[in-house]
Order: C-alpha cells, then structure tokens, then sequence
C-alpha cells in the first residue's frame, strides 16, 4: 500500500486505495484553545475528540475545533497561513503534527510511500516553502513512513488529466494559495503559487462589506453562485467581485509565467480546476471566459472541474505514491498493529466513505 496526503491551509487530507475504492479521510487544519477545567476534562475524556493537554491549557485540534470554540466562546487558530506553517503561530507545529498523524494513520509497514503535497514557491510573495515541506516530511518520516513530497499543481495532473497522458493545466484554488501547473507528458513545464485563494476572497469582502470574516466564509459556502444576477452592494455581490478578481489576477500571471518558459508553440491544452474555492457553480465557466480573452502561447481545448474539488490533491499524491510503489524492487515487513489501532482504521475509513 502506499497513501497520498494533501495538507492543506484549510483541509489535510489522505488518501489509500481499498480494493476498487479510494477512501479518504480528512480533518480541519484548525485548533482552538480552552482553559482546562473539569467540565472540559469529562467532555474530552468521553469522546474521540481530537486534543492536547498542556499545562492549564487544553487544546482541541481539527474538525471538532469549531464546536469547541462556539461552546467556549473562542476564536479558531490555523497552524497553517498561505498555504505554508504559519510564522507568528507559536503553538503550530505540535497542532499540525497531531493532525498530520491522526489523518495519514500508521504505516502498514515501516518504509510505507507516502506522497504529501507541497505548494510551489509564490511568485507574489517572498514566502519560502522550503521549511514548511522539511518539517512536514521530518514528521511523516518519524512515523515510519517514506515520505516524498509533490508539487500541488501536479497532483491536479496526476488526479485528472491520466485520460490526457498527464498534458495540460492544473489549477487548484485553495484557502491560502492558487496552485499552477503546467504539465508535458508528466513532465512539469511550469509550476508556480500565488499567495492568494479562498481566504483572500473572504477578507476583501469582508472589509468590504464591514461584516464578519467567518459570516461571509458561511455564506459562500452555502449556495454562493457566480452568477453575477444578484445582491449588487451585499455580501454575495462582493463576493463575486473578488471571485472575479482573484481569476483575472491568477490569468494574468499564467500569461506572464508561460511567456518567461519554453513553451511549445500551438498546443491545444486541457485546463482542469479544482480545490474548495473551485467549488461555487459558474466558477469553471467564468475561469473559461476570461481564459479566452488572455494572450496565451498554445489554445485552451476546454476548462473543466474536478469532479470532488476537495479531494482531487490528495487523490493525485496517492496516484504519484502507488506509481512509485509499482516501481520499487522489494518492501520491508509489515509494522505490527495493536487491534484497537485497526479498529480505528475501520471507522475512519466508514467515516470517509459516508462522506
Ligand atoms: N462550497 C464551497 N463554495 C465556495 N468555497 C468553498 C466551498 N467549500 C470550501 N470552500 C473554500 O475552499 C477553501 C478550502 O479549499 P481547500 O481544502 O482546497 O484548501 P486547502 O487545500 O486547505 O488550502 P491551500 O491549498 O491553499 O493550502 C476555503 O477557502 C473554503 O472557504
Ligand atoms: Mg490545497
């Protein structure tokens, strides 16, 4: 066996193949802090709730974060900021390292393929990704596995673009970042990040708008549609705008990015966009529309999305992990597993299934 992992500024996410299926499980790159107390000690004890103790601190780390904040009255914190560990997050990496090993699981065996991903370095910003990607691995290599890491906008290849021998453009729209890559053959031509994704879109309108950040996320995500019809002057309206916005900004360095590579002259390539931002109705349409309208050394055959925009990065680690699998001459023995840890197992992946 051999997994994928996306870790992502919002969602990290794994992926394993089960016989015929792919089952992932997932949890919220999200923690929140509560001052320890009996009351919290016998919810916590009673449950399969995700959490540190530290001190007179207790800390509860991924999808149930948000439950614990609204009944404590807390603000969510996030390990991770555009797409890399987040800098003036004091408490990020034990965060993370709990969820990175709660979601990827044991390794069926010592040396198990493990595939994360990892963004491109931004051409907007002078973030570095570098440490972000070492700590990432140094923390899945402790658990035994053999991790290798993947550009996220290769996995968008691996994951959508086989039936096009791995060619043509894959776009994922995150929380923190917009992946980009390039593909020939599997082969990378271009690959590059910008700073920018579904949080950017919240904060502009936002501020916009004077409401809350966390109000106008709710709203997007519930029915938002790029329609352009409705609500000029509220929340969805702005939201539109900076929809619009964040595509013509992602277009305009594509163009440029793509005029600076040696890109083969006439290609007629294929664009597939995914990732949570790619999620509203109209999205893929309006990217198409304004993908016409650049200069752009090869044509657009199509722009398409992936069918679960969530998924796809992780499905494309775990497509890099098992083809790497195939190729490896002999593996080690397995690990062995307590039958509680398996039991675990068995209930997250009926989790993910039900998702
Ligand atoms: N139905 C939806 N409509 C609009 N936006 C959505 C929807 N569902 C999720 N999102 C947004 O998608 C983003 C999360 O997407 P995703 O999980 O692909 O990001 P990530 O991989 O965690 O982040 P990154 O790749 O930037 O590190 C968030 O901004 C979230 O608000
Ligand atoms: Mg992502």
């Amino acid at each position: 066996m051999a997994k994928g992992l996306d870790v992502g500024t919002m969602n990290i996410i794994s992926g394993r193949q089960d016989d015929s299926d792919t089952v992932f499980v997932q949890q919220r790159n999200s923690f929140v802090e509560i001052e320890y107390s009996d009351m919290a000690e016998q919810m916590l004890s009673r449950s399969d709730v995700l959490h540190i103790r530290k001190d007179d601190k207790v800390y509860v780390v991924g999808d149930d974060a948000l439950n614990f904040a609204n009944i404590f009255k807390e603000e969510t914190r996030r390990p991770m900021q555009q797409g890399i560990l987040s800098n003036d997050e004091k408490s990020a990496i034990p965060m993370i390292k709990l969820i990175i090993e709660q979601v990827a699981g044991e390794p069926d065996y010592s040396g198990e393929t493990i595939h994360f991903s990892t963004p491109a370095d931004p051409i907007d910003s002078d973030l570095s990704t570098l440490y972000h990607q070492k700590t990432c691995e140094s923390f899945l290599s402790d658990m035994g596995y053999d991790p290798e890491p993947i550009n996220e906008g290769m996995a968008v290849i691996y994951s959508e673009l086989a039936d096009n021998n791995f060619t043509g453009l894959g776009v994922s729209f995150g929380a923190g970042m917009t992946n980009v890559c390039l593909a020939y053959y599997a082969v990378p031509v271009m690959t590059f990040s910008i700073a920018r994704g579904g949080d950017w879109i919240d904060e502009q309108a936002a501020q916009a708008t004077g409401k809350p950040v966390d109000k106008v996320t709710s709203i997007k995500e519930d029915d938002f549609e790029l329609d352009f019809r409705t609500d000029v002057g509220g929340v969805e309206g702005a939201l539109a705008i900076y929809y619009e916005n964040l595509l013509d900004y992602v277009i305009e360095n594509v163009a440029r990015e793509v005029d600076e590579e040696d890109v083969e002259e006439g290609l007629d390539v294929p664009v597939v966009v995914t990732g949570g931002t790619a999620s509203p109705s109209g999205f893929e349409e309006l990217f198409e529309d304004h993908l016409k309208e650049a200069t752009l050394p090869f044509s657009v055959s199509g722009v398409t999305r992936a069918d679960d925009p969530l998924y796809s990065v992780a499905r494309g680690a775990l497509v890099a992990a098992r083809s790497e699998e195939d190729d490896a001459p002999e593996r080690s023995e397995p690990v062995s597993r307590s039958s509680s840890g398996e039991d675990e197992e068995e209930e997250e992946a009926a989790a993910a299934e039900e998702n």
